[in-house]
């Protein structure tokens, strides 16, 4: 089927396509919108973030707190600012600035275009040449920063097999909870491994690879990244989707509404 693309000059929405085209951008915009009102609950709350709750000895730390900066220096409690704040800032300017990031708000929230071939009014738009959309091109140095974050995630995966039966030792353990914190992990390594600013870093600026040093090496990892990166949005949907269902399982085990299951 043909589309003509005249219909970008005139009227929101307008089209000749005769598919279901808004599926996709509804979908994705009700998603945005149930994050984003989670997520700003959730991190005004201040509590509830680890399971046992508030116990120095905890299995689970919420995503969303991670790492607990208030934790490791108790001196930033003075500054008065939710606990979550120091760490939401990092993961919410990575999304944004993520080139499928950008596809998919411009399109499910700004509708500039909701899709190919799909009006999109009268817009203005200059690119990324100006404030804000500027900004984006800080994409790779907030990769740099979020690095740091995943190592976090790591740590507080490995945390996840730790059990403080009764408040005694730590003893090897696994429950529905660190299942959650698995996927939600291995799922964020996955988003950011498959980052395009990271293909970049690992292989992009490079014309010979035979000639670059470490050349083999090279080669071989910016082919796995390259692999990951067509999956970029799959990943981008899926750790979206995990990192808030990982607050809301912990949150939710923490206010005793529900009970862990240990496997083991
Ligand atoms: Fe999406 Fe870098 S391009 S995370």
């Amino acid at each position: 089927m043909a589309y003509t693309t005249s219909a970008m000059k005139d009227h929101l929405g307008q089209t000749t396509r005769s598919d279901t085209w808004w599926l996709n951008p509804a979908a994705m915009a009700l998603t945005f919108v149930v994050f984003v009102i989670y997520a700003t609950w959730a991190a005004l709350q201040s509590d509830f973030y680890t399971y046992p709750r508030g116990s120095e000895h905890y299995t689970y730390l919420s995503p969303f707190y991670s790492p607990p900066f208030q934790e490791y220096f108790p001196n930033i409690n003075a500054f008065k600012i939710f606990p979550a704040f120091w760490v939401v800032w990092l993961p919410i300017a990575f999304r944004l600035t993520c080139y499928y990031g950008r596809k998919a708000y411009f399109r499910s929230i700004m509708m500039s275009p909701p899709a190919c071939a799909v009006g999109k009014g009268e817009r203005g738009y200059r690119g990324e040449t100006a404030l804000p959309w500027i900004l984006n091109n800080m994409h790779r140095y907030f990769l740099y920063l979020i690095a740091v974050l995943v190592v976090f995630h790591w740590f507080h995966f490995f945390q996840a097999f730790r059990f403080f039966p009764d408040h005694r030792a730590a003893e090897f353990g696994m429950g529905v909870g660190t299942l959650v914190i698995v996927a939600d992990t291995v799922l964020l390594t996955l988003y950011v491994g498959s980052c395009h600013s990271f293909r970049h870093i690992i292989g992009g600026n490079v014309d010979c690879f035979s000639c670059a040093r470490g050349g083999e090496l090279r080669h071989k990892s910016w082919k796995g990244v390259s692999w990951l990166n067509q999956y970029h949005n799959l990943f981008f949907w899926a750790s979206l989707i995990t990192v808030g269902f990982a607050d809301l399982y912990i949150r939710m085990c923490a206010m005793g509404i529900w009970t862990d299951v240990r496997f083991f």
